[in-house]
């Protein structure tokens, strides 16, 4: 081996040691809960590749094939995942540049009689996954979908008493499966274990990286159950568990109404739904523990909505820490946003961005006013992002005669991950040492500052293309974003949309100096396109709607600048 390379291969080996470390440390914690018959051999499973969440210092990374991967997801139709639409599908995920897409798994469609199942469409999806060179992320639409058990296979829904739904408090049956019943647990953690032992032997390549388990549950319409088995539920003791993990003092013999008061309807679904869920997923994950998460339909941040008019019982931000303790088993919970403004954008960020809870967002709303988020979201160290219903299916519930979704619609995500996609494993390793930050546009802030380690970056919106530009005015509408790592005291990776970034060192009497600011191509090795200088750089680095990526050198000197 050259002595060059040598040494580059030692340096990639010691970078990926606390990687590796960390790695085992988190399969140290799967094994744990793997029982020895079902734990997968070295030979069948290298752990290594295996995907999986690590952390460290409150930051998160998903490892896939060992290394810091980003979610460049896009999540197609509901009813898109069979072999028939795929032909729709492909051309809108080339068109995004995305490198991961989320397929459903629809159980009516995997188990069609009790115990008998059907994997040629997975078989399918994993097989035109691979030909198109990217990932999945499996929805398990199974007991709950957005609330609702329609996914149940038929011959569950023709046993209604069985596998039944739960009851409002007025004893009328809603359109939500009950958390209370065995059967439909049972049946669904028996489905989702087979799914995944499938997966085990069908992906040794690990084109699946994460799985979802159901979609959206919890209940519109009811705060709770009230059927029998939920009612007697209520009327026991709290389990210490959820007391502990509330950090709350338990009386002797606590129920729910005692403990949590006003909450206890909306807590006890949360934690009954949640320990149904865990349930289903330990069964997966007994069998082959790839990462698992949740999706929540959200209850808004801003001004919530009252108790019985959201989705009750999922992982909103208000029961959180109940579906922590309930469900050891999901590596995260994730929210779905469907809200664009910017306040309650960044809010619900914040709120599922915790030390014990890496951010995904698995959903988010493909109108182009979403698309700026996924710097604002890269810049929360999240593990990916992806907005729904990425495929050239005609929807029906769009207006008459309204077009299927088109190559232009995505043009604003599609400007995201171009930038993205050559340098996904980077960004991936640059949030996961706490380097990367990230901004969206908000109405009414044209200039943001980010705040770096001796110097302070400073965006503008709307600035003009040329001259000082002191008072931007925001671009007409807020399209604009950018994101910023700090690759060495003085040099930074620069890139964004329709804006304006500078920089300005922290000490006040000193003035920032460009050494050099060059444009790199978007193609492995990034090699130098062009240095930028003159106006390209006089006033500031100008972003346009290109995709250009820069490494800026900086330099300080005494003075001003005019
Ligand atoms: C959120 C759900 O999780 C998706 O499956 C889909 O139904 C979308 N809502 C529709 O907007």
């Amino acid at each position: 081996m050259a002595p060059l390379r040598f040494v580059r291969t030692l340096w990639v080996c010691l970078l990926s040691l606390p990687l590796l470390a960390a790695a085992a440390a988190s399969g140290a914690r799967h094994s744990t809960a793997v029982p020895s018959t079902t734990r997968p051999s070295a030979s069948a499973l290298p752990w290594t590749a295996l995907p999986v969440i690590v952390r460290r210092g409150g930051r998160a990374a998903l490892l896939v094939d060992g290394r810091p991967f980003l979610i460049l997801g896009a999540q197609v139709h509901n009813s898109s995942a069979w072999p028939g639409m795929l032909p729709q599908v492909w051309p809108a995920i080339s068109a995004i540049h995305a490198n991961t897409v989320e397929m459903p798994v629809y159980w009516e469609q995997m188990e069609p009689a009790p115990g008998r199942y059907d994997f040629s469409v997975l078989d399918m999806l994993l097989a035109q996954a691979r030909q198109h060179h990217v990932r999945l992320v499996l929805l398990w639409f199974a007991t709950w979908k957005n609330g609702s058990g329609h996914y149940m296979p038929v011959w569950m829904k023709r046993q209604p008493q069985k596998y039944f739904k739960l009851l409002d408090q007025h004893g009328k049956a809603i359109d939500s499966p009950s958390p209370f019943a065995r059967a439909t647990r049972e049946a669904d953690a028996q489905a989702f274990a087979a799914l995944m032992g499938h997966l085990k032997n069908a992906d040794r390549q690990h084109t699946v990286i994460m799985v979802q388990v159901e979609n959206e549950t919890g209940t519109y319409g009811s705060q709770r159950d009230y059927s029998p088995a939920a009612q007697r539920a209520f009327a026991a003791p709290v389990p210490q568990r959820l007391l502990q993990a509330l950090h709350q003092q338990a009386q002797p013999g606590e129920t729910w109404k005692t403990a949590f008061g006003a909450r206890a309807a909306i807590y006890f679904h949360a934690w009954s739904i949640a320990r149904y869920v865990d349930y289903v997923a330990a069964a997966g994950k007994a069998v082959y523990p790839l990462p698992l998460y949740c999706n929540a339909a959200l209850r808004d941040p801003i001004h919530p909505q009252p108790a019985g008019s959201y989705e009750s019982g999922g992982p909103t931000y208000n029961v959180l820490d109940v579906w922590k303790a309930a469900a050891p088993d999901i590596d995260l919970l994730a929210p779905d946003i469907y809200m664009e403004d910017s306040a309650r954008y960044l809010k619900t960020l914040d709120l599922y961005d915790r030390p014990d809870n890496p951010l995904f967002v698995p959903e988010t709303g493909l109108a182009p006013g979403y698309a700026r988020y996924f710097f604002a979201v890269l810049g929360h160290g999240a593990i990916g992002f992806s907005p729904f219903g990425v495929d050239y299916s005609l929807y029906a519930a769009q207006p008459l005669g309204a077009p299927a979704l088109r190559k232009s619609t995505l043009q604003q995500f599609a400007l995201n991950y171009r930038l993205a996609a050559p340098i996904d494993r980077l960004l991936a390793r640059l949030q996961f040492e706490g380097k990367l930050q990230g901004i969206a546009e908000r109405r009414g802030h044209p200039v943001e500052t980010l705040h770096f380690r001796g110097w302070d970056a400073v965006i503008k919106f709307g600035a003009k293309p040329w001259g000082p530009s002191p008072n931007p005015t925001g671009n007409a509408t807020p399209i604009g974003r950018a994101m910023i790592a700090q690759l060495a005291p003085n040099q930074f990776l620069v890139a964004g949309y329709f804006c304006r970034i500078d920089f300005k060192p922290l000490a006040s009497d000193q003035s920032r100096e460009f050494l050099q600011v060059q444009q790199l191509e978007l193609r492995p090795g990034l090699p130098l396109k062009r240095i930028w200088n003159g106006d390209e750089t006089d006033f500031g680095l100008n972003f346009s709607s290109a995709p250009q990526l820069l490494r800026v050198s900086l330099a300080t000197y005494t003075g001003a600048r005019y």
